[in-house]
């Protein structure tokens, strides 16, 4: 498994380049920050890379895809992770330079991220792409309305890519994660792990909330050939949550029985 993955130097992007590594790959760490990023490939050594990326540049994704065939072989798996919660506050009054940004790192990246992978997989007639979208991309009312609208749009993309480039042997899916503990929801409590675990525990299906390595887990399956068969799929990772209405109708608690 040779991977690049964007974002890689934190949360769920630093999670799953763990992951490439411990099942024997290797993964180039495409982030914009240098600090953690260089940190992390040098802990993890000679299998990792650090790659200075923006992922609102083409030529630096473009770059971080060959930095990955340059040291590693045939780039065989790309994660588009990179993320910000971007824009917040009423539609009302939202900057449409706020709007800007946000989607130039979670929509435009994303399709971005896809077309450097399939350039560089469709020659070996082989890959697989794995995009980040949210349960924010599942429903309204989850995130904030830009973040909403972008992660909407990477399940869409992620099914219209999987159409054109399952004829090349490319298999391109997403994974939704729901609320997990990483550096972007600590940051909602300023930086406060524990106050974001009881936060996101108190809202959990199953009353607990998920870290980084419970996406990672759904990334390397579709990464890996365990998925082979699967394209065209966003994984949602949420212990149901997004599974049903908030709203509980009264036929849970009561006697079973036929009505
Ligand atoms: P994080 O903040 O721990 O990691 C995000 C990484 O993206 C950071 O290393 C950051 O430097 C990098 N990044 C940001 N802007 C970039 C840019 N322009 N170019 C290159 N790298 C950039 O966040 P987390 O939680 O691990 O998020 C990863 C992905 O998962 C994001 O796409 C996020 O929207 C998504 N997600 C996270 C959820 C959560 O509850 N943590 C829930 C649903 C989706």
């Amino acid at each position: 498994m040779n991977v690049v993955v964007t974002g890689g130097a934190s949360g769920i992007g630093e999670a799953t380049v763990r992951g490439v590594l411990a099942r024997g790959g290797s993964a180039v760490i495409a982030d914009i920050q240098e600090v953690k990023g260089k940190k992390l490939a040098e802990e993890l050594g000679a299998q990792a890379a650090f790659y200075a990326t923006d992922v609102t540049e083409s030529t630096q994704i473009a770059g971080a895809v060959g930095l990955a065939e340059a040291r590693f072989g045939p780039l065989t798996g790309m994660v588009n992770n990179a993320g910000i919660i971007g824009a917040i506050g009423s539609i009302l009054d939202t900057p449409i330079e706020d709007y800007d940004r946000t989607m130039a790192i979670l929509s435009r990246a994303v399709f971005l991220g896809v077309q450097a992978a399939a350039r560089a997989m469709k020659p070996h007639g082989a890959g697989a792409i794995v995009s980040i979208a949210s349960t924010a991309g599942m429903i309204g009312g989850l995130g904030p309305h830009v973040y909403t609208m972008a992660k909407h749009g990477v399940v869409g993309l992620t099914k219209s890519a999987a159409a054109e480039l399952s004829g090349f042997g490319i298999r391109v899916n997403a994974v939704a994660p729901g609320s997990t503990v990483t550096p972007m929801t600590a940051s909602l409590t300023n930086n406060s792990v524990e106050e974001i675990t009881d936060n996101i525990a108190e809202d959990s299906p199953l009353g607990f909330a998920p870290v980084a390595e419970d996406m990672a887990n759904a990334i390397l399956y579709l990464l890996g050939d365990e998925s082979r068969y699967v394209s065209g799929h966003t994984l949602v990772v949420d212990a149901g949550q997004t599974t049903g209405s908030t709203w509980r109708p009264p036929f849970f608690d009561v006697e079973p029985g036929m009505m």
